[in-house]
């Protein structure tokens, strides 16, 4: 072996073991992140990914709220009771938007004076539509502040009826907007998911 086949032999040597500690160093990062995937249980990793998230709505008494989170976003699910929805059209002249003429902010199929499937059971984005904050249940009814409950934002003092309706003069643009959602069964809303008529 001359000194040309030493060097050549060395060079082999050195990117032999150069690859393979890229090789380990690799298996130890795939090693590490196997665990961690395969420790998130299927319903975790299926939100992940933004799959519909079912809300059990059976035990919700009326004037009860749920919040979820549906793709990173905050879901406001709201039974209505009956002197509730009695009170939707008290304000009708105060609103920007009472027939939910603004297309984009609820699937067709709860263009209605509910904004609803079902009349009893409100879903809306906890979502201000002026700049993203999360608004406030206020469901208390104070007559002397002409206000028959719904929901407050602290932020800029938007205010919204109890089917999630902007009132006028506030900053806040449009009505909270109404996630695809449908009901699975009486007892069951799947939300991120419809049929396309709910
Ligand atoms: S973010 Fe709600 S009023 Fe500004």
């Amino acid at each position: 072996m001359n000194e040309d086949d030493v060097d050549r032999l060395d060079r082999n040597r050195r990117h032999f073991l150069t690859v393979a500690t890229a090789v380990t160093k690799l298996a130890g990062v795939g090693a590490a992140a196997i665990p961690f995937l395969s420790s998130l249980k299927p319903s975790a990793r299926a939100q992940a990914l933004g799959a519909p998230v079912e809300v059990a709505i059976g035990s919700m008494e009326p004037g009860e709220m749920v919040r979820v989170l549906w793709r990173g976003k905050l879901i406001f699910v709201l039974r209505r009771s009956e002197e509730m929805l009695s009170r939707l059209p008290d304000n009708l002249d105060n609103l920007r938007d009472p027939d939910s003429a603004v297309a984009d902010q609820q699937p067709d199929y709860t263009a209605n004076e509910f904004r609803s499937v079902r009349p009893e059971f409100l879903v809306v984005e906890g979502s201000c539509t002026h700049l993203g904050c999360a608004p406030l249940e206020d469901f208390e009814v104070r007559p002397s502040e002409n206000w028959g409950g719904g929901f407050f934002c602290p932020c800029h003092g938007s205010r919204f009826d109890l089917a999630g309706r902007v009132f006028k003069g506030v900053p806040a643009p449009t009505n909270l907007r109404v996630p695809p959602h449908r009901f699975v069964r009486d007892d069951l809303i799947l939300i991120g998911q419809d049929t396309g008529a709910a």
